[in-house]
């Protein structure tokens, strides 16, 4: 099927009214659609426009389609466009080409072979910027997958590509001024980044050296690729790293960093004005390229150590009066936005970019959570949300035991399509305004090809899509999932290696105090699923009872539930154990100290009948950096006989298995009677995620109920939740 090239007819908006098409479909068959985004309005008659075969829209011959400019349409929103499709004819209006291009896409994604279906559409989109962030520097991908995201993409109504430029992975774009960043540092010596990165001889190696790994694209790739965005209506930003990140800059340039020796720093110096002249040099030869106007500027994790022993910085400082090395930060940020503005365009910056003080009108690009996006809005500065625990494609989206190696995370397509990038608590309607939009990020430290990187940005992508598109209050996960669904195929057609949903059960859980009780629902992100469960660990059979309300629990359940087809079942049972136990809402002390990022919600996360699931992001896992010793008070002497604890292990950010627990009782408060010890069984050098559930039954009066756990390696130790029976 192929585009039109469009001969439009401009009309004033009384000739507009009186040219509208007064067919209407008989009333027929009223089809499902699977648009995604979903139109802010649409009416389905019933009833289709039939078209030919090979269906060319707007072919003059049949004039199938009346294309309308009509530029007072929809208070002149660029990408608003009105759809009217009769069994007589189709007609598409909009203020402007690109709002008749997203017309055209929801054409393109009604089409079926019976014909396109009858629909009355006026749409437009919530947030101007809807987009998609992808690394070339840890692992480079060549032009061509480019765009072919960019061609999906447009299918969905995304239109911004945040192309994530230069970083210590490689740098991948040809520099007229600085050659040797291509020549140099673009190409290393490992593919597998992790293994580069961690390697005793990491090397970048020149490019043309056999078996190199890396790339760049030349000035012609990036000409090419902004030709074939724009296009399709999608501005590419590019990003170039500041301050920080910049490892392979000081490879080539070894001047350029505090150290004047290569693989000694990822900072630029700031107090070296050379750094700002290849700033400016830099950014001089990117403005060329792109016609963005956002140009970004990274500003993230600087390590900001050398600055502060560097005698150039240090002087740098004395002279401006700067009390720390924050400033020295944002005066290079400073000084980027002010020669980005003398070239006519905006700085736009990760969230770090607000310490030592923002540029005065950038715009901020909030990563760790909402914090940084909220302050900037409240401070008049626009936004872009991107946190880490919703908008992060690199985390996993399933169980990270059925996936190909991840950074972390956990972020199911389900997780990512509840995020609302307005955070309606924390600002006002006015504030609200500075939020332009939404924006998922694909790191690649552990994306090696294409295959795998399409695998973790579709379908999670179509989220992303809707989020920036359909007004929140006409989303819904329910709604979302049926045409998720139905456009997996759609993916694959496109050839897009899409993650093809996972036959996962997710369980969450309603703990009611007053009741006691706890209520757990089970869903599932495959649409239609037929999902069956046990309550006493077996594994669900085609005769177990099929899900179709809450199920309660009172005392004790291990429930197994899984997805049944033709009588079959899909994949692993997924299990959870639910416990109103005895714990729930006591009191507890801490004798050790807890941290306070990772608090779970309170002093009764422990307690609270809520059980941490796959990531210690979920906010139910409780995090320590150093041993817990925490006592739980029962109220008054009881019978116990079972007590258990679960933690988890995840070693990439630092989180592990405690070396052994310990359960401890006493009657009074003073004496402790040690009830046994358990020794973990995890290996603390076993990368994958794992748990382990200590758990120790006996016979015991007590009143106090004590639980150590030892730190053995530095990092973290997370736990949830202190069952007691
Ligand atoms: C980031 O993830 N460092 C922006």
């Amino acid at each position: 099927m192929t585009l039109p090239k469009r001969s439009y007819k401009k009309v004033t908006g009384l000739a507009l009214a009186c040219s509208l098409l007064l067919f209407s479909c008989a009333p027929k068959e009223v089809p499902q659609v699977n648009l995604i985004p979903k139109p802010a309005h649409i009416e389905v008659i019933g009833g289709y426009f039939k078209v030919d075969s090979n269906l060319v829209f707007g072919n003059e011959q049949s004039g199938m389609i009346r294309y309308v400019v009509d530029e007072s349409f929809g208070n002149g929103n660029p990408e608003g466009y009105e759809l009217n499709v009769t069994d007589k004819g189709i007609e598409l209006r909009a203020a402007s080409e690109t709002g008749l291009f997203y017309g055209e896409q929801t054409l393109r994604q009604l089409y079926t072979p019976k014909g396109i279906p009858c629909v009355s559409i006026q749409d437009n989109p919530r947030f101007p910027y809807r987009g998609l962030h992808l690394d070339v520097s840890r692992h480079f991908f060549p032009k061509e997958e480019v765009m072919k995201l960019l061609n999906v993409m447009s299918y969905y109504k995304l239109n911004t590509l945040h192309m994530h430029l230069t970083d210590a992975g490689g740098w991948r774009i040809q520099m007229d001024k600085y050659p040797k960043l291509t020549t140099d540092v673009a190409f290393r010596t490992e593919s597998d980044w992790q293994k580069w990165w961690d390697g005793k001889d990491r090397k970048y190696l020149p490019e043309g050296t056999p078996g190199a790994y890396g790339g760049y694209f030349t000035k012609e790739d990036i000409r090419e690729i902004v030709e074939y965005a724009t296009a399709r209506h999608i501005n590419i930003i590019p990003e170039i790293e500041f301050p920080g990140h910049s490892d392979e800059v000081f490879v080539a340039y070894p001047e350029l960093g505090c150290t004047g020796k290569p693989y000694t720093t990822g900072d630029f110096c700031i107090g070296n004005e050379k750094s700002f002249t290849f700033m400016e040099d830099v950014l001089s030869e990117v403005i060329e390229l792109f016609p963005s106007e956002y140009i970004h500027i990274g500003g993230d994790e600087a390590g900001k150590g050398a600055w502060k022993t560097c005698p150039k910085c240090q002087a740098l400082m004395r002279r401006n009066g700067m009390k720390d090395v924050d400033e020295l930060q944002s005066y290079m940020i400073h000084r980027a936005e002010e020669f980005l503005i003398s070239k006519g365009r905006k700085l736009i910056g990760w969230d770090e970019i607000l310490e030592g003080g923002l540029a005065p009108e950038a715009t901020v690009m909030s990563w760790r959570g909402e914090e940084g996006g909220i302050k900037s809005a409240r401070m008049g500065h626009d936004v872009i949300m991107t946190p880490g625990g919703y908008m992060y494609f690199d985390f996993y989206q399933a169980d990270p035991k059925t996936q190909p190696y991840a950074i972390g995370g956990y972020t199911p397509i389900k997780r990512a399509y509840s995020y609302n990038p307005v955070p309606v608590d924390s600002l006002t309607a006015e504030e609200s305004k500075h939020i332009l939009g939404v924006q998922a990020n694909t790191w690649t430290e552990y994306i090696k090809d294409e295959k795998h990187l399409e695998y973790m940005m579709f379908p999670r992508a179509l989220a992303v899509a809707e989020i920036g598109w359909t007004p929140q209050e006409d989303r819904s996960w329910e709604d979302f999932k049926p045409r998720m669904n139905a456009n997996i195929p759609v993916l694959q057609r496109m050839g897009i290696n899409t993650f093809t949903l996972s036959d996962e059960i997710e369980t969450t859980m309603e703990v009611d105090t007053l009741r006691k009780e706890i209520k757990v629902m089970l869903d599932a992100e495959k649409y239609p699923a037929e999902i069956r469960y046990t309550t006493d660990g077996s594994i669900p059979t085609a005769s177990s009872p099929v899900y179709d309300s809450p199920i309660v629990v009172k005392d004790s359940a291990d429930i197994k539930a899984a997805i049944f087809r033709d009588g079959q079942l899909q994949g692993t049972p997924t299990e959870k154990k639910v416990d109103y136990h005895r714990g729930i809402n006591k009191p507890i002390h801490y004798n050790s100290k807890l941290y306070s990022g990772y608090m779970a919600g309170g002093m009764n996360a422990l307690l609270d009948g809520y059980r941490g699931g796959l990531t210690y992001l979920d906010g139910r896992w409780q995090g320590y950096l150093n041993d817990l010793d925490c006592v739980v008070d029962m109220g008054e002497v009881t019978d116990i006989h079972k007590v258990s604890s679960r933690f988890m292990q995840l070693i990439g950010p630092g989180v592990f298995q405690p070396g052994e627990v310990e359960l401890l009782t006493s009657e009074d408060g003073e004496n402790y009677t040690s009830r046994g010890i358990i020794p973990t069984t995890v290996s603390n050098t076993d990368k994958d995620l794992s748990f382990q559930e200590y758990t120790f039954n006996g016979d015991w009066k007590a009143r106090y109920v004590c639980i150590k756990a030892k730190e053995v390696n530095k990092g973290f130790i997370f736990t949830d939740e202190i069952v007691i029976w």
